[in-house]
């Protein structure tokens, strides 16, 4: 009989898979759970034309059409490097081109990270809740995830703080590898952590690194997709010597996931090897793919496209945040959060209500015709316990009126359940 690894066993049973598979079997659902982006604002015309560029000068197309650098292309992570100096003051920063990796969207570089700094048995810190994923790529490894405590302003420093003391004081501090965070628009709550809070778990991660280096590992995926307020100085400038901090970036939510190119800013000594593993896997990646990229940056074409979903989506967040008060203000004991950007709304029930994929919500919910990402699969295994009461919903996918449809089906989903209890 055949028994595949223990690695391929562990990446197996992610509770978000049989969801899916559940909630696809019934094609007329309204999806509020993918966290797809926009169909109707992907960027064809842009591609097309950047693409007959790259291919339209023979030169560059054989060099386009041929293998990498495995690191990626060094143009196309001079321009990444020089975004990220227009977006933060990093004058006296050692950051380089030699410090930026590039990865087949950013979940190639979590899984990167994961396998370098993580042995089976270590610990990776996250908010709980954090992104879904990240915890799989853990379980993956034969790590274990850890959730610290969270508010309304993400991870709370003095909750991380006890933590660490407590895995101290237990003989565990050894095993504490990684501190994962999402700054900007977390998935799934799409809160941001303000600039001090940042600061503070840097000066945590440094504290704490009495055995070895704790790093920090920020995931900026919804950096760019604000509709609201200024931009927050990103966790690496609260690392002038880039010896803590990790930055994982995408152009996956800002630009096209089909592209699938995302990078890693990295401190120096992780570069070597992150790509030796890196190529193990594939030398480099799809050349082709950074050569458009780095043109529909240098030709402007890509901060077009940003303004667009920028536009788009904030457009849809306030049809999904109206509806939320049309809808569901009325129910009692029920909260949302109001982000500032990205693509979820965060959403609490009465204690008393299970939103869990097996509780009787969800199956009503389903039978109503919408779909959402119970809250209880982006909680890690130990830490801060679960809130099965949540729900993470998404306006990416969903066009307005399907936003105010899906909205109206949970309200009577969440109505018929409380409905039952009361009974
Ligand atoms: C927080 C976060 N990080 C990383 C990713 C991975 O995106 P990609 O691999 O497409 O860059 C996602 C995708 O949903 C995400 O939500």
């Amino acid at each position: 009989m055949f028994t595949p690894s223990e690695r391929a066993i562990a990446a197996g049973g992610q509770p978000i898979a049989d969801l899916m598979s559940r909630a696809l079997g019934n094609p007329h659902l309204i999806s509020l759970a993918a966290g797809f982006v926009d169909q109707s604002s992907l960027p064809v015309e842009t591609m097309r034309v950047a693409t007959e560029k790259v291919l339209g000068d023979p030169q560059r197309a054989q060099t386009a059409l041929q293998y990498g650098e495995n690191a990626g292309l060094p143009l196309f992570r001079d321009l990444i490097l020089s975004r990220l100096r227009q977006a933060d003051d990093l004058t006296n920063h050692p950051l380089t081109t030699q410090n930026v990796v590039v990865t087949a969207g950013s979940n190639q570089l979590l899984n990167l990270i994961a396998e370098v700094l993580l042995d089976p048995g270590d610990i990776a810190l996250c908010a709980a809740p954090s992104y879904l994923v990240w915890t799989g790529v853990v379980k993956g490894v034969g790590a274990r995830s850890l959730g610290i405590a969270t508010d309304d302003q993400g991870l709370i420093p003095e909750a991380l703080d006890a933590e660490l003391a407590r895995l101290e004081s237990i003989g565990e501090l050894e095993r504490v590898k990684l501190i994962y965070v999402i700054p900007y628009f977390d998935n799934p709550r799409g809160i941001s952590m303000p600039d001090a809070r940042r600061a503070a778990v840097v000066e945590i991660a440094q504290r704490w690194s009495k055995h070895h280096p704790i790093h920090v590992l920020s995931d900026n995926a919804y950096r760019e997709l604000r509709y609201r307020g200024d931009d927050i100085p990103d966790t690496i400038t609260h690392d002038s010597m880039l010896e803590t901090v990790i930055v994982a970036g995408t152009f996956s939510k800002s630009f096209a996931p089909g592209i699938r190119l995302g990078y890693g800013v990295l401190p120096a000594h992780l570069v070597g090897p992150v790509t030796d593993i890196k190529s193990n896997i594939d030398f480099g990646s799809p050349c082709l793919n950074q050569h458009i990229m780095a043109e529909v940056i240098s030709s402007g074409l890509y901060d077009a496209q940003v303004h667009r979903v920028c536009d788009n989506y904030q457009h849809k967040l306030q049809v999904m945040l109206t509806a939320c008060d049309e809808h569901l203000s009325r129910i009692d004991g029920v909260h949302w959060v109001r982000p500032d950007g990205g693509l979820y709304v965060w959403v609490e029930l009465p204690a008393s209500l299970d939103a869990g994929s097996h509780g009787e919500l969800f199956e009503v919910a389903l039978r109503e015709g919408v779909f959402y990402v119970p809250g209880e699969c982006c909680f890690a295994a130990e830490g801060a316990p679960s809130r099965p009461n949540s729900m993470r919903l998404s306006f990416g996918v969903q066009s307005p009126e399907g936003i105010r449809t899906g909205i109206a089906a949970l309200a009577r989903a969440i109505d018929e359940v409380a409905r039952r209890q009361a009974a």
